[in-house]
């Protein structure tokens, strides 16, 4: 990815996410009783163009509102923060909001997004290191939720941020066990700004997941046209619809494809029955109240130092420090 045309203060980093082929977790997938299909494939070019109309939509009102709120409490952020922070975003996409913490920041050390999607990690690491000519911005190319070497330069702070609510697309265990790793690789002073996505009532969720323009269906629904074109498939689009249902026991919204009717599918050669109602999971997307994420960031071993929410009370935004003791064992 480094070419000639990139600025000096430009790195990039290949933590290759691997060969999981699209193919095998389809196949796998579909194979299950409890169908279901990882949500990262939903991100083709197509599915995040899609993404990005959702983030607009008057329903979705997460994108929205932590954009207003990391406006409007940049400034505490980054004092909190003090001097010299290299900077990680987790799951980085265009840099918006990390952009924004960077105009806040006092004297950042470095800039390190983290994307799985190449292009956009590209283009948008390319013009940060164009538009802050003294800011190191090393631009790794991984999956977050797997782990990878991170690369650090210099000295200073480290600061995680993960925006967007993604932590929610995590189980809890899952999300517990994903800051307890993230723990150990920031080390002592280690920092963590988290977007998290509050509990609120369920039609206001739901509406959010399945908006009047049909937009959310439209990018679920395009999961079927990618593995009909990737992986010679052959699914009716219009015998599947999109559900998003909050399930209050798990606190989640729950996103699947349903199938219409009683029919068989076939991708790469292999047949799949599926019976009038049945589902294929897609993603679920887990809500939180500030206590409860709280508790969940003390058991991974961080302690809250601060939080901010919106005056609605829809969002909040949680800055985590690693705390001095150990976390206690995930158990999942
Ligand atoms: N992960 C995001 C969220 O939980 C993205 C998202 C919004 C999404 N709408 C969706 C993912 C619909 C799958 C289907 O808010």
């Amino acid at each position: 990815m480094s070419d000639l045309k990139s600025p000096a203060n430009f790195h990039w980093h290949d933590r290759d996410p691997g060969p999981e082929l699209f193919s095998h977790a389809v196949l796998e997938g579909l194979g299950r009783t409890d169908k279901a299909v990882p949500f990262r494939f939903l991100y083709d070019k197509t599915g995040s163009d899609l993404f990005e109309q959702i983030c607009r939509q008057p329903e979705y009102y997460i994108t929205r509102t932590e954009l207003c709120l990391l406006e409007d409490k940049a400034a505490e952020i980054a004092d909190i923060a003090g001097p010299s922070v290299r900077l990680v975003e987790f799951g980085s996409g265009e840099s918006r909001k990390g952009r924004l913490l960077l105009e806040a920041l006092e004297d950042p050390a470095a800039y390190i997004p983290v994307d799985i999607s190449k292009a956009a990690l590209g283009a948008a690491a390319r013009q940060a290191a164009l538009d802050y000519p003294g800011l190191p911005v090393h631009a790794v190319w991984a999956d977050f939720r797997t782990g990878f070497r991170l690369p650090l330069p210099d000295q200073g702070r480290i600061a995680g941020f993960f925006p967007g609510s993604s932590i929610g697309n995590f189980t809890r265990p899952q999300a517990r066990h994903f800051l307890a790793g993230w723990r150990d690789c920031l080390g002592e002073g280690g920092a963590m700004i988290v977007g998290v996505d509050l509990i609120k009532p369920v039609a206001e969720l739901e509406a959010a997941y399945d908006d009047r323009a049909g937009v959310t269906a439209a990018f679920t629904l395009n999961l079927l046209r990618r593995i009909n074109r990737e992986l010679d498939g052959d699914f009716q689009l219009s015998a599947f619809r999109h559900e998003a249902h909050y399930n209050p026991s798990t606190f989640a919204i729950d996103i699947h494809l349903v199938s219409r009717c009683r029919q068989t599918v076939t991708v790469c050669g292999q047949a799949f029955d599926f019976d009038c109602g049945e589902r294929i999971h897609v993603e679920s997307s887990h809500k939180y109240d500030v206590e409860g994420f709280q508790a969940l960031a003390e058991a991974a071993g961080f302690s809250p130092q601060a939080v901010w929410t919106d005056k609605n009370h829809r969002f909040s935004i949680h800055f985590l420090t690693v705390a001095e003791i150990s976390p206690s064992p995930v158990d999942a």
